[in-house]
C-alpha cells in the first residue's frame, strides 16, 4: 500500500513536469491536427475541406498548405487576394498563420469577414488539421 501510493505519487509528479514543460516546447512544434478540427468549426460557416468540398463564402481549402494564393478557378476572390497573389504569395504553413492572425491586417481589402484567430496555438492547430487534407 505504501509503495503503491508512493508509485502514484511520483507518476504524479512526472506528469507534472511534463504539462509544465509543455508551453515551452510547444512554441516551435507542430500543431495538433485533432484539436484543429475543432477550431475549423470556426472556419466551416464559410471553407470546405474533405473529398466533397465545394467553394462556399470562401474557397475550398483542400491542399491549402503549399497552394499558391488566388488559385482556385472558380473562386471570386478579392482583387486584394489576387494582388496578392501576382506578388507570388504562397500559401505555407507561415503565411497561413499570418492570415489567420489577422486576416484584414495581412490582406487590406480582403473579403474574408474574420476577426481572426489570436491564440497561435489555435493557428498552428488548424493549420496541422489543414494540413491532412491533400489537393484533389
Ligand atoms: C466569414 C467567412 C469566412 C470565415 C469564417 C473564414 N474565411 Fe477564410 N476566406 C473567406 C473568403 C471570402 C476568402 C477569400 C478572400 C479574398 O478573396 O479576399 C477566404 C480566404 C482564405 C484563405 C486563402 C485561400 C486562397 O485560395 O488563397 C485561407 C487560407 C483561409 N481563408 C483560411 C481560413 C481559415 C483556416 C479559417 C478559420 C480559422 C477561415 N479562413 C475563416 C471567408 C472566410
Amino acid at each position: 500500500m505504501g509503495m503503491r501510493a508512493g508509485t502514484t505519487f511520483t507518476a504524479a509528479l512526472a506528469v507534472a513536469a511534463a504539462s509544465l514543460a509543455t508551453p515551452a516546447a510547444r512554441a516551435d512544434a507542430a500543431g495538433d491536427a485533432a484539436k484543429g478540427e475543432k477550431v475549423f468549426k470556426k472556419c466551416a460557416a464559410c471553407h470546405a475541406v474533405g473529398a466533397d468540398a465545394k467553394n462556399k463564402v470562401g474557397p475550398v481549402l483542400n491542399g491549402i498548405v503549399g497552394r499558391p494564393a488566388a488559385s482556385i478557378a472558380d473562386f471570386a476572390y478579392s482583387d486584394a487576394m489576387k494582388a496578392k497573389a501576382a506578388e507570388g504569395l504562397v500559401w505555407t504553413e507561415e503565411e497561413i498563420g499570418h492570415l489567420l492572425e489577422n486576416p484584414k491586417g495581412y490582406v487590406p481589402g480582403t473579403k474574408m469577414s474574420f476577426a481572426g484567430l489570436r491564440k497561435e496555438e489555435e493557428r498552428a492547430d488548424v493549420i496541422a488539421y489543414l494540413a491532412t487534407f491533400a489537393a484533389p
